[in-house]
C-alpha cells in the first residue's frame, strides 16, 4: 500500500476528516475514564522541530505515551540537520527506524521532500503554508460545542492570511462550512489555496463584515514564527484587526472565539475576549492531545 502522509488537510478526504474528529472525541472520553487502549505498543514517532512549540510537542509526545508507544524529540540544533544533513537523507534514515515522523519547519517544500524520502507517514506539525494538525483540534472543538453539522456554520477569520488561515480554507472545502476572511491588503491567504479550495470562502474588506452573524470567530498572531523582523510594521498595519468586544458583538449571540495559541494579548486579541464567555481556547488547546491521538491512530492503522 502507498504510504499516506498528512502534509496538509488535502491529504485526507471528508469522511476521513470526520472519522478523525469522532475518534478524537472518543479518545477524550476514554482518557477521562482512564481507559485509553494501548493499541500502539512499540510504535515510535520521531518529532523534528525547526521552530518553537509548546502544544504540538506536548500533545504528540503525550499522545504516543498514552497509546502505548514512544516519541523522540529532535531539535534542529541538536540533530545533524544543523550541520547540513539533507532532509531527504534524514527521511531515509529515520523511516527505517520509526513508524511516524512529524516535522515543524519553515517551508512546505521541505515537508514534501521529506515525504518523498520516507517509507513511513509524515505529519506536518506546521510550516509556512499550513498547520493542519491545529485544524483537527479546532474542528473537534467546534463539533463538541455546535454539533456535527459543521456545514451549517459560518466561521470568520480575522487578521493575517497565514498558515492557519490557509488551513481553514482547506477545512472549509472538506467540511462545507462558510468561511469569511478579512485580512489587510498584502496579507491575503495563499493565492493557489484560495483559488483551488476557496469555493466556500468570502473575502471581506472589513473585519466587521467577516464577523457579522458568524458562529465562530478566530484569529492568530499578527507575526508568525519567521516573520519577526516585520513585527513593528505589522503591529501598525494590523491594528484595526484586533478581535475585541466591538468586533465580537457583531457575531451571533452564541458565537465562540478560537485561537490556536500562543496569543499575544493586547495585539490580535483583547483580554476581554480571550477570558470571556465567548472563548473556547483552552478546550481547543486541550483537544490538541485528542486530535493528535486520533491522527496517529488514522495513520498507523492505514499502514498495517
Ligand atoms: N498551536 C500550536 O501549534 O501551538 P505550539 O506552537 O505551542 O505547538
Ligand atoms: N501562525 C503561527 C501559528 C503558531 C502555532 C506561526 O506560524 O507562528
Amino acid at each position: 500500500m502507498k504510504t499516506r502522509h498528512f502534509r496538509s488537510l488535502i491529504d485526507i478526504n471528508t469522511s476521513e476528516f470526520n472519522k478523525i474528529i469522532q475518534d478524537a472525541i472518543t479518545y477524550k472520553a476514554l482518557d477521562n475514564s482512564n481507559n485509553v487502549p494501548t493499541d500502539f505498543t512499540n510504535k515510535t514517532l520521531a518529532m523534528i522541530f525547526k521552530k518553537n512549540s509548546t502544544r504540538t510537542r506536548v500533545s504528540f509526545e503525550t499522545a504516543m505515551f498514552k497509546l502505548g508507544g514512544h516519541a523522540i524529540f529532535l531539535s534542529e540544533d541538536s540533530s545533524q540537520l544543523k550541520r547540513g544533513e539533507e532532509i531527504s537523507d534524514t527521511g531515509k534514515v529515520l523511516s527505517g527506524m520509526v513508524d511516524l515522523i512529524m516535522i515543524r519547519t519553515n517551508t512546505h517544500n521541505e515537508i514534501k521532500k521529506l515525504a518523498e524520502n520516507s517509507s513511513v507517514p509524515i505529519i506536518n506539525g506546521l510550516c509556512n503554508l499550513f498547520h493542519p494538525c491545529q485544524l483537527l483540534a479546532d474542528m473537534q472543538t467546534i463539533t463538541e460545542i455546535k454539533g456535527n453539522n459543521l456545514s451549517d456554520l459560518t466561521m470568520a477569520w480575522i487578521g493575517d492570511g497565514n498558515n492557519m488561515c490557509n488551513s481553514y480554507i482547506n477545512a472549509s472545502k472538506l467540511l462545507g462550512f462558510k468561511l469569511k476572511i478579512s485580512t489587510p491588503h498584502g496579507y491575503e491567504p495563499d493565492s493557489y489555496t484560495l483559488e483551488k479550495f476557496g469555493e466556500n470562502v468570502e473575502i471581506c474588506e472589513l473585519p466587521g463584515s467577516a464577523a457579522e452573524q458568524a458562529d465562530v470567530v478566530t484569529t492568530d498572531v499578527w507575526t508568525s514564527m519567521g516573520d519577526e523582523k516585520e513585527d513593528e510594521e505589522r503591529k501598525k498595519i494590523f491594528k484595526s484587526y484586533q478581535v475585541n468586544m466591538n468586533l465580537m458583538s457583531k457575531a451571533k449571540d452564541d458565537a465562540i472565539f478560537l485561537h490556536c495559541l500562543p496569543a499575544h494579548r493586547g495585539e490580535e486579541i483583547d483580554d476581554m475576549i480571550i477570558d470571556s464567555k465567548y472563548s473556547s481556547v483552552w478546550q481547543q488547546a486541550h483537544n490538541r492531545l485528542y486530535s493528535s491521538m486520533a491522527l496517529i491512530k488514522f495513520l498507523l492503522t492505514l499502514q498495517d
